[in-house]
């Protein structure tokens, strides 16, 4: 693959949290937005989304991706490809051809953040506890380029610009 091919293929981190950063409580989520929901069903939909092993057993059921990769060190017990390194998920998810989106968990986040061109994250207007975060990112090297106020999130497109 050549790097143009490269930058046809952004990479995507999607996902939801407050502005604390919490993404999770335990295995699940802490809020119950339907229509924060379906605004991450209504972005993955035909393209390839790539997930931790455990957000995937979470998520799997409900993705409307067209692809779902899989990054675990085991071998669980899935229908759809499984890779043990996020340099592995990405070199699938190429072959594919579509845009490439990471959608969680906190330590694919976290894998995935270096490789990430674009993160569209919703913003959860209330406070909730959680032991699952985003990153930590350094807002000097991504701008917003896009943002929509919801009754309960705002939903924010960054790009990354250094
Ligand atoms: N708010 C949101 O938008 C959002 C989105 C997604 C998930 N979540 C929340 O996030 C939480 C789950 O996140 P999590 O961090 O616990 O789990 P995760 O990132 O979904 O999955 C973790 C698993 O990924 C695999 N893994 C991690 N690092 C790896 C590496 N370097 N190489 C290979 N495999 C690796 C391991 O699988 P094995 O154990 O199989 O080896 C590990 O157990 C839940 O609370 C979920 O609800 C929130």
């Amino acid at each position: 693959m050549t790097r143009l091919d490269d930058l046809q293929l952004p990479v995507i981190l999607v996902g939801a949290m407050t502005k604390d950063r919490v993404i999770g409580q335990g295995d699940g989520m802490p809020w119950d937005i339907p229509e924060e929901y379906h605004t991450f069903i209504d972005n993955i939909r035909g393209q390839t989304v790539i997930m931790g092993r455990k957000s995937y057993e979470e998520f799997g059921p409900d993705l409307t991706s067209d692809h779902a990769i899989v990054v675990s060190r085991g071998t669980p017990d899935v229908e759809v490809p499984v890779v043990d390194s996020m340099e592995k998920a990405l070199e699938l998810a190429r072959s594919y051809g579509v845009k490439i989106f990471v959608a969680g968990g906190s330590q694919i986040y976290e894998l995935a953040l270096p490789h990430a061109d674009w993160m569209f994250l919703s913003e959860i207007r209330e406070d909730y506890e959680g032991d699952k975060y985003f990153p930590n990112f350094d807002r000097s090297q991504w701008e917003v380029a896009r943002e929509d106020e919801h009754a309960r999130f705002i939903y924010r497109e960054w790009k990354r610009v250094n």
